[in-house]
């Protein structure tokens, strides 16, 4: 047998002081992240490579510790059966516990600050920092790493990104998780207008969801509003280069807000807000977060990131860890494909919803508009789950329709919904017992090759995400249709839910799962009709899973009944 020697004898020295090892420059280096796809997104275009003498702004995320410490408290704090329930960590607390440790610190400092990186900021859990270099500068720095501007997306927006994978020096692989700034590029709204259905009688009839046909379907009545006498609030961010405009606010309220007290402003924006024409999607999450979440403070993040080098989802975390006094409940329409991403992002990101989690913050994400989405390898298809939906430490929100589109009746699956079982991130034990009950009795179970059933199942619960109005520069939009629209409505029901809480001298409910499966969905409109779409093969015909008795990976537990909700989570 003969063995061949493919690489550079110092190669193979780097290879034996870790995995991924590659030689530049005669440096050994590391990739960290080798699975990171890089595609332009389509509707993006090149403007070529970066001046070298242009400043850029990158993110470097240090690695942190006692992340398997973090996680038991989280369990600790997130459980009703155990003593430290709703004992929620501080800020201070998370940076004790998860800060780098000095030698991170001084060697990636030290590295930084050798290759000219000026004006590095912090948080306050230590574990980002932010630095701004030279074009030249950062190209030297992370050996491989090209700057190109690209444009694209519907605002025209502007990123510097590069198209090449980027190395680390092989010291830094033990003290540096990633490098923000690099591949990948700002998210795109599923959301979407459906033709209006046709073909149905619609005198007396509801035309389309508005907050009085969510607030009859949920059981909300005119007092189920915040009182104004609490702390409580609430907040929805999204990342795509999108405005919501007080104005379209103040006349959604006047044609939708009958019947309920709200506020008509938000209480803070938090990021750059332009001067564009308002979008559907930051429109609709603040005109129905603040109609669900009725007379809650409210707060919105909007594309926080500053320079075009920035990823707005990841200095959408920074700012968490950065603020000791947050709102208590954040809806997200954020979501990209696992397989996009890489997986030590998702990992690291997942630690960041573990530090929110711990602090009694809620989070709830999207499942996204796909269904069980369709990947095809080489000619074998499977399903493709989506992320940040299949973290273990967020509430996913499902989608649902009303069986007769135009009457207030039960919901059914809105075959857009996204669900499944994610491939990066096992099943937490929460779910074990439901998604177990659910592969033992769904009479639809699409082929196991198309989905891993060891893997985190979502979503959690749904919420209709069919037909809704919107106001968008001032004009009334309807059949607005997505789970970024479900998302929403359920985080405002959630905070209704902490007002009576802090009323009662409770805590916040912060991570709700642990809860949720324990409680078996008490308190949710079980959906049991529908099934939401997949790949369209002869194999499985556009189908992905249905719905049915108890949690399913469709609509999860179901859809709010608020006063049966209000009821089941009022105490501890
Ligand atoms: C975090 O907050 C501090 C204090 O407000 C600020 O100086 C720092 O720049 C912030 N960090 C980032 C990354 O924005
Ligand atoms: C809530 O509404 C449903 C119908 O939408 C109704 O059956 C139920 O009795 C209502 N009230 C409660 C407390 O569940
Ligand atoms: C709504 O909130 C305001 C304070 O923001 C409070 O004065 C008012 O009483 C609240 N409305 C109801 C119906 O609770
Ligand atoms: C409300 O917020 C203020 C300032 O953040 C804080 O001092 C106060 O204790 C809070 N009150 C309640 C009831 O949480
Ligand atoms: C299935 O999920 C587990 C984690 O739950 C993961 O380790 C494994 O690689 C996944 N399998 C595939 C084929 O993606």
């Amino acid at each position: 047998m003969v063995v061949r020697l493919l690489m550079k004898p110092t190669c193979v020295l780097c290879s034996l002081l870790g995995l991924l090892a590659f030689v530049v420059a005669g440096q050994c280096t590391h990739s960290p992240e080798p699975d990171q796809r890089w595609m332009l997104p389509p509707g993006w275009v090149s403007l070529g490579r970066v001046d070298p003498e242009e400043e850029l702004s990158l993110t470097f995320a240090l690695k942190q510790q006692n992340v398997e410490r973090l996680s038991e408290l989280v369990q600790a704090v997130s459980d009703p059966s155990s003593p430290r329930y709703g004992k929620y960590l501080t800020l201070e607390d998370v940076s004790e516990l998860v800060r780098p440790s000095q030698l991170t610190f001084h060697t990636v400092h030290k590295w930084l600050s050798a290759a000219g990186a000026r004006n590095c900021r912090s948080v306050v859990t230590q574990d980002f920092l932010t630095c701004r270099l030279s074009v030249w500068q950062a190209e030297q720095l992370l050996p491989g790493a090209e700057f190109h501007r690209y444009v694209g997306g519907p605002a025209e927006t502007r990123v510097v990104r590069s198209p090449h994978p980027y190395q680390l020096p092989q010291a830094l692989a033990p003290h540096v998780d990633f490098v923000g700034g690099l591949h990948r590029f700002p998210p795109i709204s599923s959301l979407r207008q459906r033709p209006e259905p046709q073909g149905v009688e619609t005198v007396g009839l509801h035309m389309g969801v508005t907050p009085s046909v969510l607030r009859q379907r949920y059981n909300l009545t005119a007092q189920d509003v915040g009182s104004g006498t609490t702390n409580n609030s609430q907040a929805c961010a999204q990342f795509l280069e999108q405005y919501f405009h007080n104005s379209d606010l103040s006349v959604f309220m006047r044609l939708f807000g009958g019947g309920f007290a709200h506020h008509t402003s938000v209480a803070r924006v938090v990021g750059k807000q332009g001067r564009g024409r308002a979008g559907i999607e930051a429109s609709l999450d603040v005109e129905y977060l603040m109609s669900a979440g009725a007379n809650i403070s409210t707060w919105v993040y909007t594309s926080p990131g500053r320079h075009e080098a920035q990823e707005p989802f990841l200095q959408w975390l920074l700012l968490l860890s950065n603020e000791s006094t947050l709102p208590h409940v954040h809806t997200v329409s954020y979501g990209d494909d696992e397989d996009s991403l890489s997986s030590i992002y998702m990992q690291r990101v997942n630690t960041e919803f573990m530090k929110a989690a711990a602090r009694g913050l809620t989070l709830l994400f999207a499942s996204g508009d796909s269904g069980a989405g369709c990947l095809s390898v080489s000619r074998r298809y499977k399903f493709r789950p989506s992320f940040p939906a299949s973290s273990p430490y967020v509430t996913t929100v499902g989608g649902t329709s009303f069986k007769n589109p135009f009457l207030i009746t039960d919901e059914v699956v809105d075959y857009i919904s996204g669900g499944g079982f994610s491939n990066i991130f096992p099943q937490p034990s929460y779910q074990e017992e439901a998604v177990a009950q659910f592969l033992k009795s769904s009479a639809h179970l699409p082929p196991s090759s198309y989905f891993n059933a060891s893997g985190r199942a979502y979503p959690d619960v749904a919420a209709l995400s069919d037909g809704y109005w919107v106001v968008i520069n001032k004009i009334p939009t309807p059949w607005v249709s997505g789970t970024s629209a479900s998302t929403p409505v359920f985080g405002g029901i959630l905070s209704l839910i902490n007002e009576h809480r802090i009323l009662n001298g409770r805590p916040p409910l912060g991570f709700l799962n642990p809860r949720l499966y324990q409680q078996h969905g008490t308190g949710l409109y079980d959906v049991t009709r529908g099934c939401h779409k997949s790949c369209l093969n002869e194999e499985v015909e556009g189908q992905g899973f249905c719905s049915g008795p108890g949690w399913d990976p469709v609509t999860g537990w179901g859809t709010p009944n608020f006063p049966a909700l209000l009821k089941t989570l009022l105490n501890p």
